[in-house]
């Protein structure tokens, strides 16, 4: 069977409107979450058509849990009053990094978990140690044997303060997912503040839990006994937004982005409006206006939120490679982040990486080419590049951007773009 890849006629300024999916970090957690809802049916809307999200739901269903999407695939009910499974098998694990939330989620609602490590996009070495560490201070044995993790829990949780080394987002919604239902109070210092988490948050204290303090550094937990269903509705994705943001400042044009929540991309937009883009808020949207070649800004680093996120750097990065001057790039989150520069360069850009750091001197064009995304971020990336390249580019490994947005070429088509999916 041939490749599938996306075909890209570049050089169009952008136009148009789009709507913003529903946010894949945010709905990941939450369906791990619904594990605990031993009443009544957890429903979630605004959920993207993922393939992150369908493998999420096939764990749900192997450990017992019945998951219902509606026609529109948005809207899914989770019944999980019967979970007689606790282990996942490492295939599965192995599709994506949030598996790992459903150590937490299991282990509170079953008391055992036997799962391999997770997978996700190669963009570090991704160790979970964090989430370990914090385990077995609440209580949990956990034992390796043969790349299988075996976590037991010795009677209750011990509800205790938990310190983070680092703000780890995966990390923070384990340790709430694993107490959202113990007795006592639990303390995280140094969470994680990402948006995502206040989703999660909102979302376990709509089924009963008692969380607080999500959007700051400290979370306090007051376990609820049992939870019950509820209706959520997911927050939109901040990254799909920023990633065609990125790309209307590279390419110029206008376009209106309907149901952002621009509270949460306040870093890029100040950045955006650097590199001269005009950004205004209105009926429950944003448009972002550009004319001219972007302004280079003389650095963007990458820092846990409310700074930089890391999930943007790889489109600012397609958009930097035609900006007037030269952007310098720090990755301060994942170490092996800049596997899109090479591809970029088969455009024709002039990127230089030195460990955690790159160069890139903008030009004035870019020229079609083929080219490869290794991870899902990184993929955005080269779609940005062959829309700003003279001629036609191929994207192929289109499924890792499949894995994180639900239509990139029916968006971008919303917005003007001439691209197409190949099959
Ligand atoms: C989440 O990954 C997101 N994934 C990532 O989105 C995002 O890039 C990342 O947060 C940072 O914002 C989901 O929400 C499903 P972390 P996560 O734990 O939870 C280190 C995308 O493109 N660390 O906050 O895995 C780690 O190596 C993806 O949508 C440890 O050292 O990220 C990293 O350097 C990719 N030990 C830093 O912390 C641990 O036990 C932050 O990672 C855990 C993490």
């Amino acid at each position: 069977m041939t490749e599938g890849y996306l075909s890209i006629n570049g050089r169009r300024k952008l136009s148009g409107e789009t709507r913003v999916q529903g946010c894949k970090n945010a709905a990941l957690p939450c369906l791990a979450a619904c594990l605990l809802c031993e009443k009544g049916e957890a429903c979630i809307e605004n959920c993207p058509r993922l393939t992150d999200v369908e493998n999420t739901a096939q764990i749900l269903e192997t450990l017992g849990a019945v998951c219902c999407f509606d026609e529109s695939g948005h809207a899914v009910t989770v019944k999980a009053e019967n979970v007689f499974g606790t282990a996942i098998d490492n295939e599965m694990m192995n599709r994506m990094r949030s598996s790992v939330l459903f150590m937490g989620a299991l282990l509170s609602r079953t008391g055992e978990a036997d799962l391999g490590y997770p997978g996700g996009c190669e963009i570090g070495s991704r160790p979970i140690d964090m989430h370990i560490r914090a385990f077995r201070s609440l209580g949990v044995d956990i034992e390796e044997e043969g790349g299988i993790i075996r976590c037991r829990l010795r009677s209750k949780i011990k509800p205790c303060q938990i310190s983070l080394l680092c703000p780890s987002v995966g990390a923070t919604e384990n340790i709430m997912l694993l107490t959202a239902r113990s007795e006592g109070e639990t303390v995280i210092r140094n969470a994680a503040r990402e948006p995502e988490i206040v989703d999660l948050q909102n979302f376990l204290n709509a089924m009963g839990a008692d969380i607080r303090g999500a959007g700051s550094d400290i979370i306090v937990i007051n376990g609820a006994p049992s939870l019950r269903g509820a209706e959520f509705r997911i927050m939109p994705d901040r990254i799909a937004a920023l990633t065609y943001m990125a790309a209307a400042a590279a390419c110029g044009g206008k376009i209106f982005l309907r149901g952002v929540n621009s509270e949460h991309l306040a870093i890029c937009m100040s950045v955006l409006r650097d590199m001269g883009a005009s950004l205004r808020r209105a009926d429950g949207g944003l448009t972002v206006s550009m004319s001219g070649r972007p302004r280079a800004v003389n650095m963007i680093k990458t820092l846990y939120y409310p700074g930089f996120p890391t999930d943007a750097q790889p489109a600012f990065m397609a958009a930097a490679t035609v900006a007037d001057g030269t952007t310098v790039f720090v990755e301060s989150i994942f170490e092996n982040r800049f596997r899109h520069a090479p591809e970029l360069k088969k455009l024709g850009a002039d990127i230089d990486v030195n460990m955690c750091q790159a160069t890139v001197r903008g030009k004035e064009s870019l020229s079609g080419a083929e080219v490869r995304a290794s991870d899902l971020r990184g993929g955005a990336a080269m779609v940005i590049g062959g829309l700003i390249a003279d001629g036609t580019t191929r994207v192929y490994g289109v499924p890792h951007i499949e894995r994180g947005y639900e239509n990139i070429s029916r968006d971008f088509s919303d917005l003007g773009a001439d691209i197409r999916m190949i099959y």
